[in-house]
């Protein structure tokens, strides 16, 4: 058994080569630059865990992880566009670097090309796999059409945050590590527990994403700090100020968001500091990490196995990056 930190190297040597053709390099290059960056490969890494987890990894895994980060890399190349971010990974984004057109068609065939990697796994359980990497496709495009939705609101529910991003990011988070799973030849029921181990985490992972876009260090976090303030995402942060609040404040924000002034992101943060959000984002942190604990415990495998998810756990709700 190895650990995440062992996996993650792994993956990264399995992955570093090259996975479009040459020609034409007007449409490949672009996938070939983004991909070189590398990113943190959580994905295909809580897929290699879910094989591990009950049994040695299998070559299809391998293809499965491949493809399952190339389809986050494609999910993305699409969202920077949409959210008009221009940095990812400390690098200028596809479509800045090489115009929209290009980046929507540079992920339309990174898409594609993950599922010719599915392509290759064992038509045993491709069938299973297929429909869930297919349901969570839709989840996320789903996801993301709210997360735009949202934009346009003046606030949403706590809860319709939470569902909105457990769809755009926490179902493959879920579905990575079940997919790994089933080809390890895991239960129904631990497959269960699994997949809600990985639902919960993921919406922790996605309350720090948020956290890390108002009040990351620009340096680590590699994206545009505050891009999420200026493009009016109802993210928890703002959730919680518009809740906790003075009438006053209130007022403020919601004039900040109406009006966009050059000095919108630095007002809007010091809102957010006053109504203590570090709390408020550990407390909602802590919650969805508990959960998924206790949907970990409740998996059928001697607890040793277990080590490596714990310890993914814990990076992920405290990364900086
Ligand atoms: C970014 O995911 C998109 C979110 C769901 C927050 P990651 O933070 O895993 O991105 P990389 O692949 O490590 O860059
Ligand atoms: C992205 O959420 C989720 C998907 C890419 C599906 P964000 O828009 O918060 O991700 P980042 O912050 O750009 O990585
Ligand atoms: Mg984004
Ligand atoms: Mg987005
Ligand atoms: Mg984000």
């Amino acid at each position: 058994m190895r650990s995440f930190k062992d996996l993650v190297t792994d993956f990264g040597n399995h992955f570093a080569v090259r996975h479009f053709p040459e020609q034409p390099s007007s449409l490949y290059e672009p996938n070939e630059y983004f991909l070189s960056w590398g990113g943190k490969r959580i994905r295909p890494v809580m897929c290699l865990m879910g094989n591990e987890l009950f049994d040695e990894i299998h070559a299809d895994t391998w293809q499965l992880a491949t493809a399952i980060e190339l389809f986050h890399n494609f999910t993305l190349i699409h969202d920077d566009i949409m959210d008009q971010a221009p940095l990812r990974r400390g690098m200028e984004t596809v479509h800045i670097r090489y115009g929209e057109s290009t980046a929507l068609l540079a992920g339309d065939v990174m898409l594609i090309r993950a599922y010719e990697y599915l392509n290759k796994i064992n038509p045993q359980y491709l069938h299973r796999i297929l429909s869930l990497f297919n349901t969570t496709a839709r989840e996320v495009c789903e996801g993301q059409q709210l997360d735009m939705d949202f934009e346009k609101m003046e606030s949403v529910s706590l809860d319709a945050y939470i569902q909105m991003i457990s769809l755009k990011t926490s179902v493959l988070l879920a579905a990575s590590l079940e997919m790994g799973a089933i080809i390890g030849g895991a239960s129904e029921g631990n497959c269960r527990h699994l997949y809600d181990f990985g639902k919960n985490l993921g919406i922790a992972f996605q309350v720090q994403d948020d956290y890390l876009d108002a009040f990351g260090d620009p340096e680590k976090f590699g994206k545009d700090v505050g891009g999420d303030i200026r493009q009016n995402k109802k993210t928890f942060l703002l959730l919680h100020a518009l809740e906790v609040a003075t009438p006053d404040q209130r007022k403020e924000l919601e004039k900040l968001m109406q009006q966009n002034p050059a000095d919108k992101v630095e007002r809007i943060l010091a809102i957010f500091r006053d109504c203590n959000i570090d709390e408020w984002a550990k407390s909602l942190k802590d919650k969805y990490l508990q959960t998924a604990l206790a949907h970990l415990d409740a998996i059928a495998v001697r607890s040793v196995r277990k080590e490596p998810l714990q310890e993914l756990a814990n990076f992920l709700i405290q990364r900086e990056y």
